[in-house]
Parts: C-alpha cells; structure tokens; sequence
C-alpha cells in the first residue's frame, strides 16, 4: 500500500483553514467524533432550507467546480434538479488523477464523513436518491475509510431510507476506477459505472441533461462538495467574504516538485503564488527556480519573474495561465526540462483512449518531435517547432475531450514562456526565460 499522503496534516504557520480544518485533529473512523466537531450541522440546515433553498445558497456563495474547470456549482445543481425525469444521479469524482493532485486524497483520507455528509446534500438538492463516488483505484486507504464512513453513516441512519428521519432516502456506492486516467473525465466515468468501455462521449448533451444511464446527472469533484459545508454552516455572505468577487472561498494548492516541504496547503483565493512558494519554503537551498508548473500537466509554466500572479481563476487567466486543479510544481535548476517535456507528453499519448483521431496521432506526433528537437539545432529546430505549433492547434480545436484539448499547453508554455528550446533556433543568443527574480532556498 502506499505511504499517508504527503500532508496529511494542515501545513505549520496556515491560518483560516476552512476545507481542512478537521484534517488530522478528527478520528476518521469516527462518527461521533465527526459530529463533536461540527459535522452533520450542515445537512441539518439543507433540509431546514429545502432543495432549492440550498442551490440558492450554492449560487450565492459563488462556489465553482475544483476538479478543475471552475463551472458553477448551483448552477449545475439547479439544471439537474429542474429535468422532468424522475431519475436523477449524482456522481462524486474522486478519480483524481491529474499528475501533481493529492488534495481529493488528503479530504477523503482525513475526513470522509464530510464527503459523505456534502454527497448526501449535494443528493438532495439535485433530487437523487443514489450517489455514485468514483474512486481512484490507486488510493485503497481513501476506499477503505470512504467504506468504513459510508457503513457508519447508513448504520446510524444518516444514509438509507429514511435519512436523519426528514423522509429523504440517499445512499452512496463506491466504484473504484481501474487506473485509467481518462476515466477521471466525467463522461468516460458514466462508461465506466456502466461496463462500457472507458472513453468519453461528446458534449452536448452535457450530463444535467444525459448523464449516468442516460438521467440527469450532477457530477462534482471532491474539493467542490466539501466546501458546501461551510457554506451552509455559516452562511453564502460568509463564505463568499473569502477570496475575490469572483473566486469566492478558499482553494486547496497541491505543492510538489523540487521543494522543501511538499504538500497541501490552503489558501484563501487572491493569495500569490509567491506566497504559496514562500509557504511551502522554495526550492531547496542552494538552488534557483526556473520554473512552476500551475495547473498540472494540462496547464502551464509560469516564469519565476511572474510570481506576483494572483492564485484565483480570473488571475491565472489573465496571465495566460490557469488554476486547474491546483497543481503547483515546482522545477529548479538542476531540472532538465526537455526532459520534463518529454515526460508530459509520454503521459498523453499514453493515456489518450484512442478514440478521435487528432488526439490518437496528435500525442504520438507530438513525443516524436520532442524527442528528436533536444538533439537539433538551426533551422531543423525551427522546423520541429512549427510542427508542434500544427499539431496542437489541431489537437486543440479538433479533440472530443479535455485531454487531447490541452495536451499541448505545456510544452506550448515552455516553448512561449521559458524559451526552453531557443538556444537552439537560429540566430538565437542566450536561451531566453533566464530567471529575472529568482526565489531561491537560501
Ligand atoms: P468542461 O469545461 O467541459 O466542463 C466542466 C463542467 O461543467 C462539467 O461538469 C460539464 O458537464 C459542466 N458544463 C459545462 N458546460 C455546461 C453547460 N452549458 N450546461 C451544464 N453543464 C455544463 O471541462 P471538463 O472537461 O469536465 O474538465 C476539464 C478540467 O478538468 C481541466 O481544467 C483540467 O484541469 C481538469 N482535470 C482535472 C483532473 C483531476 O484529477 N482533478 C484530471 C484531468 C483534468
Ligand atoms: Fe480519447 Fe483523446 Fe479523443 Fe479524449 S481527445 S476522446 S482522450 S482520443
């Protein structure tokens, strides 16, 4: 089995935790705990306030997806539970399998009554009687605690017929994914549960209309449901007072890489990414940063002078970067980054189902030409280069999914931003990107 993840308790010096408060101050295993702590008073109020009153309440705290696409929350919910069909899903996305996420993990290890407790309201207001969590097949003590709670929970009758006695009838079963990355898409996910092969399916119709055996279908990713918690225990006005007007709340950072103290942190949206880097204590000593990877393998490398990005959704996009799922690796000087780039792009093509063609031959193109770029120089360089440009316009405009889509926001980031390859090109002088304000470990 592998180790506990990297921070199962909050980082020293965070204040204001909100999304992990509980974690590693709460037995696990225990409800009773749980509820000495707070938990279940949300649930209480979403049956206090009704379904549409919690979509209201969803809407007005501002709360947006965390799998990494940052759509709104309530109004996923308000179109699932307004279809006639009187079938209704909920899926939890818990597949996270973004290279560089660990935070869907730390909240499913350290506090899994709350995910059972926001699946179930989450459930309610959608109008679901059944919830689906999608676990990741390489995170068995996540499924062992996720069993243990969602055991507990129905033997104590907060989850079955009769939930808290409210009439209200919601159960939850875990289906693990089987390491497939692409089965963390959402619509690969509904394939999946149903035995079919793992591969998405176009969009529209999106899932509030046709999603889970072809229902209504709300699906959120872990980090989304459990911040409905807060939101119901104190309030919309209070939860959306954290952040920025338009990323309301606080956002759970996954730092790794070369840095001195990887792990989890929680950041009110607006914080920057030098504070995140300044938190998690740099590169280690000695060392220079060239580089932070933001948003994981589908997003983008931001430059050390470029640090000031504020870390909301607005701000990253502004900067031609985004959020994703919070992924911030960082990369020193001793990093080679072809060889970064060349991982990366291993890791699509590997992944990529196979389905649409300009992925399927995109990816394999795309390694081809980062492997033999690190060894031209001149005009063949230059040449690889606009090659890489074609092909990932076309992975991007003509892919089904997400995955194919952004297969070539990094390299193409590396290329823009750090000059990784322009030492090479011709006429070029010193490579550029050199780190113009270093955050070093000294
Ligand atoms: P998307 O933009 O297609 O959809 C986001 C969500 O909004 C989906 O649930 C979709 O059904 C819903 N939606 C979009 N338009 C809608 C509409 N008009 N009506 C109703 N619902 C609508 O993005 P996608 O492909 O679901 O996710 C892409 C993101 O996933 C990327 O940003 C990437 O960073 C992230 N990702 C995260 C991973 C992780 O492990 N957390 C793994 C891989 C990717
Ligand atoms: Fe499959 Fe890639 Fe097409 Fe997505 S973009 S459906 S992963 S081949």
């Amino acid at each position: 089995e592998e180790p506990p993840a990297a921070a199962a308790v909050p980082q020293a010096g965070q204040d204001g935790l909100v999304l992990l408060r509980r974690i590693g101050r709460v037995d696990p295993a225990d409800l009773d705990d749980y509820r000495a702590q707070g938990g279940y008073s949300a649930l209480r109020r979403a049956f206090a306030l009704g379904p549409a009153g919690v979509i209201r309440e969803v809407l007005d705290a501002g709360l947006v997806g965390r799998g990494g696409a940052a759509f709104p929350t309530g109004r996923k919910w308000e179109a699932t539970a307004g279809r006639p069909e009187r079938t209704h899903y909920l899926v939890c996305n818990a597949d996270e399998s973004e290279p560089g996420t660990f935070k869907d993990r730390v909240l499913m290890e350290g506090d899994p009554y709350a995910l059972v407790e926001a699946m179930t309201i989450a459930g309610y207001a959608v109008g679901a009687h059944r919830g689906y969590l999608y676990l990741r097949g390489e995170y068995p003590r996540a499924l062992r605690r996720m069993a243990h709670a969602i055991g507990r929970a129905r033997a104590r009758g907060l989850l079955g017929p009769d939930v808290l006695g409210q009439g209200y009838a919601f159960d939850i079963e875990i289906r693990r994914g089987a390491g497939a990355y692409i089965c963390g898409e959402e619509t690969a996910i509904f394939n999946s549960i149903e035995g079919l092969r793992g591969e998405p399916r176009s969009k529209p119709p999106f899932p509030v209309e046709r999603g889970l055996f072809g229902r209504p279908t709300a699906v959120n990713n872990v980090e989304t449901l459990v911040n409905v918690l807060p939101i119901l225990e104190r309030g919309a006005a209070a939860y959306a007072s954290v952040g920025t007007a338009q990323s309301t709340g606080t956002k759970l950072f996954c730092v790794s890489g070369t840095v001195r103290r990887p792990g989890v942190y929680e950041l009110p949206f607006g914080a920057s990414l030098r504070e995140l880097v300044e938190l998690s204590g740099g590169v280690p000593e000695g060392r220079r940063l060239r580089a932070v990877l933001l948003g994981g393998a589908a997003g983008a490398f931001v430059r050390p002078d470029e640090l000031d990005i504020p870390l909301t959704f607005e701000g990253t996009r502004a900067a031609g970067a985004t959020l994703g799922s919070g992924v911030v690796l960082l990369l020193d000087d001793t990093v080679e980054l072809p060889r970064t780039l060349l991982r990366i792009a291993e890791f699509f093509r590997d992944e990529s189902c196979g389905q649409c063609v300009p992925c399927r031959v995109g990816t394999v193109r795309q390694e081809e030409a980062l492997h033999r770029i690190k060894d031209l120089t001149g005009a063949a360089a230059a040449g690889d280069i606009a090659l890489l440009r074609e092909v990932g316009a076309a992975m991007r405009d003509a892919s089904i999914c997400g995955l194919g889509q952004t297969a070539w926001n990094a390299v193409e980031s590396a290329i823009d931003r750090l000059g990784v390859y322009a030492g090479a090109l011709p006429g070029s002088g010193p490579a550029a990107g050199t780190p113009a304000d270093p955050v070093d470990g000294g």
